[in-house]
């Protein structure tokens, strides 16, 4: 991975490079990483905050021969390599909440954006678009984002080299995904639930009409969120978000 790599000052979103260079044909393993990103954005259309130098902004693109419907695990896969990195480099332990976000003490510090492009049962290419938060200082977190989100700075007390970091990261999802693609998601899980948030606790869970609260089991073989209602009642979720009261 990052064989073939993009640095760009500034950007719209390294996503929309990412997708155009995939159409074009660029190789497995691209990367496209940006100083500073005008239109940066998260899921469910969120924007995302991407101030010049202060993190991490970037897309990998993948070509992965598995299943489209597998492709979400390979967010879950990013973001346990994303927690080994902080682990490893920045000796900060980070938590997953799933899906797709990294959080560390409490707050959010990365997040992934998992984009594919798939003719009925082939995956052309997937891009994993991942924003880390690195060296922002408490003022430079937007007044509306500070109880919710943090930088491995504010964190730590560190500043990081960013180029060193993506260097670091590019190669845990290497091995991640080596592993993920020899032995499945099965050799991915352990890692995942050992790094996951929240696990055994009340959470409020949100799909597209629903909010209701209930209890975190863990995750199935296939990446898929296992939740438990008060009645005992288990249910299994492709697509949700949670969230709990904070304070
Ligand atoms: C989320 O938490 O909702 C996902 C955030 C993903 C942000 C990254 S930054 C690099 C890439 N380019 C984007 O526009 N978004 C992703």
């Amino acid at each position: 991975l990052g064989q073939e790599m993009y640095y760009k000052n500034q950007v719209d979103s390294t996503q929309t490079i990412a997708h155009q260079l995939a159409r074009e044909g660029a190789d497995h393993g691209t990367v496209v990483v940006a100083d500073e990103q005008l239109k940066g954005r998260g899921r469910l259309h969120r924007p995302w905050d991407s101030q010049k130098g202060k993190g991490i902004w970037m897309s990998l693109i993948l070509r992965p021969d598995i299943e489209p419907q597998r492709a979400p695990q390979l967010t879950l896969a990013s973001a346990v390599s994303i927690t080994r990195m902080l682990e490893k480099v920045c000796q900060a332990e980070a938590k997953i909440k799933w899906p797709n976000d990294i959080f560390l003490n409490d707050r959010k510090l990365a997040g992934i954006l998992t984009e594919m492009q798939a003719e009925q049962d082939l995956i052309e290419y997937v891009i994993i678009g991942m924003g880390i938060n690195v060296n922002q200082v408490q003022e430079d977190i937007p007044l509306s984002l500070q109880d919710i989100a943090t930088s491995v700075k504010i964190e730590t007390g560190s500043s990081f080299q960013r180029e060193a970091l993506i260097q670091d990261v590019l190669k845990e999802i290497e091995t991640v995904y080596d592993q993920f693609m020899e032995e499945g998601f099965s050799a991915v899980k352990p890692y995942w639930e050992k790094a996951a948030y929240r696990i055994g606790e009340t959470v409020t869970v949100k799909t597209r009409n629903l909010k209701w609260d209930a209890v975190l089991v863990g995750i199935q073989e296939d990446g898929a969120l296992i939740v438990e209602d008060q009645s005992g009642k288990r249910e299994i979720l492709y697509s949700a978000e949670i969230d709990w009261k904070r304070g």
